[in-house]
């Protein structure tokens, strides 16, 4: 016991010392906070030090008393106390709380910030679907700039031209190396109700000629090969109605499958916007991609 009490009292020592040696700088001038801030450092230590030593030495020294059970766990027993009274009581009435708070108290009747939250999101939701229940394309436009520049112009840019190429230029419906890519790779991101596109569908010389056909706005006469697309996406390109991409305009189909699901394609991945945008909110930004068409 001696010889941990005296390695104890080293141990403050060489602590203290310690301290000071790091921020006796501190003590210059007559600031005696930092005299109390010194004082409660050497309580802090001498209790913490002295509990130890108290542990330590009854762990070293104290020996159990009472009845030893018959059963013998390697070597290990177990004493036939009886359970404090105390500990009991507080641990059946632990699970009797434990009951309420889960079917009673919290959170089935009570206040609660999240459910405060809710209330108040379905209260400006519902708000939000009175205000703009038919709004003019004019009112759609807007509302679609003004939620494009939020939540689009930092991967496609303020202007929707992309940001040097490292998302869709959306003021052309699609370029020539992108319709290359979709007829190699085929398509299976976008979720329409038909499927996936196969790759391959056309190859070579027929490929270009789609490619140049489909990126250039499907003008003029329409080359032969086009028939394997028309086939899903219509003689004229806009999709059948839904049932395949409009390949000549973002319209509204398109532009929910895309913020539904996201896409990947050649240039890379844009994420889903599933949950962010309301219905309108969908709308709208349609609604302005369809006005900001370059010819
Ligand atoms: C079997 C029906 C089918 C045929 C044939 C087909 N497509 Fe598709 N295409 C689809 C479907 C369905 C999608 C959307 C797939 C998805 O859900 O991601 C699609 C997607 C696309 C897209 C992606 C749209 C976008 O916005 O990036 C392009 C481009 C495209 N097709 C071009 C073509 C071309 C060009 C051809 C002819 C070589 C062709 N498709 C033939 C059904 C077809
Ligand atoms: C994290 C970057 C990012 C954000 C944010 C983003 N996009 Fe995109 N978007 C892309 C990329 C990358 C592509 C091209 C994917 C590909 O390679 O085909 C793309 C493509 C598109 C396309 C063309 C899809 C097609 O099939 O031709 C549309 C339409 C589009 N985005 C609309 C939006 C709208 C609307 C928003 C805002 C609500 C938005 N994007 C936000 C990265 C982004």
């Amino acid at each position: 016991m001696k010889k941990m009490v005296i390695g104890g009292i080293i141990l403050i020592v060489v602590l203290m010392a310690a301290t000071f040696f790091m921020a006796g700088d501190a003590f210059q001038g007559d600031d005696y906070i930092n005299a109390l801030t010194m004082l409660g450092a050497l309580a802090i230590i001498s209790i913490t030090i002295a509990t130890a030593l108290k542990y330590v030495n009854q762990i070293k020294n104290d020996t159990a008393t009472g009845e030893l059970a018959d059963e013998n766990w390697d070597g290990i027993g177990e004493f036939k106390n009886p359970i404090p009274s105390g500990w009991g009581i507080i641990f059946i009435g632990t699970i009797i709380w434990m009951l309420w708070y889960f079917f009673i108290g919290y959170p089935t009747n009570q206040f609660s910030q999240i459910g405060q939250y809710n209330d108040e999101v379905n209260e400006y939701n519902s708000k939000f679907k009175d205000k703009w229940k038919n709004p003019s394309k004019e009112t759609l436009e807007a509302m679609g700039e003004s939620t494009f520049l939020v939540q689009c112009s930092p991967c496609h840019g303020v202007d929707a031209e992309g940001i040097d190429g490292k998302a869709q230029d959306l003021t052309h419906r699609i370029s020539k190396k992108q319709v290359l890519y979709t007829i190699k790779h085929g398509q299976h991101y976008l979720n329409y109700a038909m499927g996936a596109m196969p790759p391959l569908m056309a190859q070579g010389a027929d490929a270009e000629a789609i490619a140049t056909y489909v990126a250039g706005g499907l003008k003029g006469e329409a080359p032969a090969a086009f028939a394997t697309c028309a086939s899903c996406h219509g003689p004229d390109g806009k999709g059948m109605n839904g049932m395949a991409p409009n390949l000549k305009e973002y319209d509204e189909t398109l532009v929910k499958h895309v913020l539904e699901n996201g896409k990947k394609g050649s240039i890379g991945t844009m994420p889903s916007f599933k949950g962010r945008l309301n219905e309108t909110q969908q709308k709208a930004v349609a609604a302005f991609l369809s006005s900001i068409k370059a010819e």
